[in-house]
């Protein structure tokens, strides 16, 4: 199997850090991006972290052309397919754009590797197909019912996927649901830098930490949680990363298909990520606890077991480590790549 990964969205927050892992793992990632949330010069980081410039093709993954030229042109051993849309405010505004670019993306992008033969391909899914869980930590078998059409997006690319597998069983498919990835490469070179007013938490209390913006909205301090602030699964973006190398391998050792729950199986409030920024950066992080989000769920967490036995992979960074690790990104490149 060729080591050329095809790594689309590769640009992107998860996906750059997935293409560190790649290499470290000895796997050449391929970058297929059409750079509507993401920046070029992070390839120039990449290059400065793995030794190696990937191969950048900027494009669209709905352009079947462009995908069929980049299939002839060289060997891919698999894909991971990151790119897609992913803020849900937006996909509540403009479902279609959203549907067209997660859902006719993926059918697109599937079409073209049934064609080209290639037939492993790891999707990123979402802990969003839960909607607001009966409980936690929710196992992969729990019910699913996305609560917008970002979750119902993902849900329906792995309903789509599933009967792809089941029609011909010569795919490997690995869909993975995250929870809330955070953090940065522990080099400070590469990590998230959101366009506009971020929506989660961690690019805002780190934009707090470096006198970006004034301080942290908190929505809502009267949930049932511990301290009343709203509970996730934070996990750090390399063990992420390191994830999708495990679910790579694992797919290429045997044809099937895995859905798998990547989170750390912990939840961290609101509170507890301010706490533990403030004691990697040394900064007080100004905060106001408003009202609650419409839709937003008090507090999940996944439970990770299936993952760690299927793939022989755990979260093993810390909440004081992505923060730490955000923060050094956040220092170094307060306005992200430029
Ligand atoms: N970050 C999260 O909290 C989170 C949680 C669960 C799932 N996910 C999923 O993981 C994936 C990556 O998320 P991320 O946080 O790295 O987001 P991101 O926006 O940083 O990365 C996505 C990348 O895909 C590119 N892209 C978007 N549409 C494209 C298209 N049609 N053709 C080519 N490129 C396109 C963007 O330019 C961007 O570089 C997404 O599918 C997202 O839905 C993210």
């Amino acid at each position: 199997m060729s080591q050329n990964i095809l790594v689309t969205g590769g640009a992107g927050f998860i996906g750059s850090h997935t293409c560190v892992a790649l290499a470290a793992a000895g796997y050449a990632p391929v970058i297929l991006d059409n750079l509507g949330n993401s920046d070029v010069r992070v390839l120039e980081r990449l290059e400065r972290i793995t030794g190696a410039r990937p191969r950048f093709i900027e494009g669209d993954v709905r352009d079947r052309a462009l995908l069929d030229k980049l299939f002839r042109e060289q060997p891919i051993g698999g894909v991971i397919h990151f790119a897609g849309l992913k803020a849900v405010g937006d996909s509540v505004a403009d479902p279609i754009t959203y549907y067209d670019n997660n859902v006719n993306g993926t059918f697109v992008l599937a079409a073209a590797m049934q064609a080209a033969a290639v037939r492993t391909l790891i999707f990123s899914s979402s802990a969003t197909v839960y909607g607001d869980p009966d409980r936690s930590p929710i196992p992969e078998d729990a019910p699913l019912r996305p609560a917008n059409p970002y979750g119902r997006s993902k849900l329906m690319v792995e309903q789509a996927l599933a009967d792809l597998h089941r029609a011909n069983p010569a795919w490997r498919i690995a869909l993975l649901r995250y929870f809330n990835p955070v953090g940065a490469h522990e080099s400070g070179l590469i990590g998230e830098h959101p366009q506009g007013k971020p929506n989660n938490l961690m690019p805002f209390v780190s934009q707090v930490a470096v006198g970006l913006r004034d301080k942290l909205a908190v929505h809502g301090g009267d949930y049932p949680t511990p301290d009343g602030t709203g509970v996730r699964d934070y996990v750090h973006v390399m063990d992420l990363a390191e994830g999708h190398v495990a679910a790579l391998r694992h797919a290429e050792k045997q044809p099937g298909l895995v859905t798998l729950n990547l989170g750390t199986g912990q939840g961290a409030s609101v509170l507890d990520v301010v706490k533990a920024f403030e004691r990697a950066s040394g900064q007080r992080i100004a905060y106001e606890i408003g009202p609650r989000r419409p839709g937003d769920v008090p507090a999940y967490w996944g439970d990770p077991t299936l993952a760690q036995a299927t793939l022989g992979w755990r979260a093993s960074r810390s909440v004081d480590q992505m923060c730490a690790d955000s923060w050094r990104w956040q220092q170094a490149n307060p306005n992200g790549y430029a």
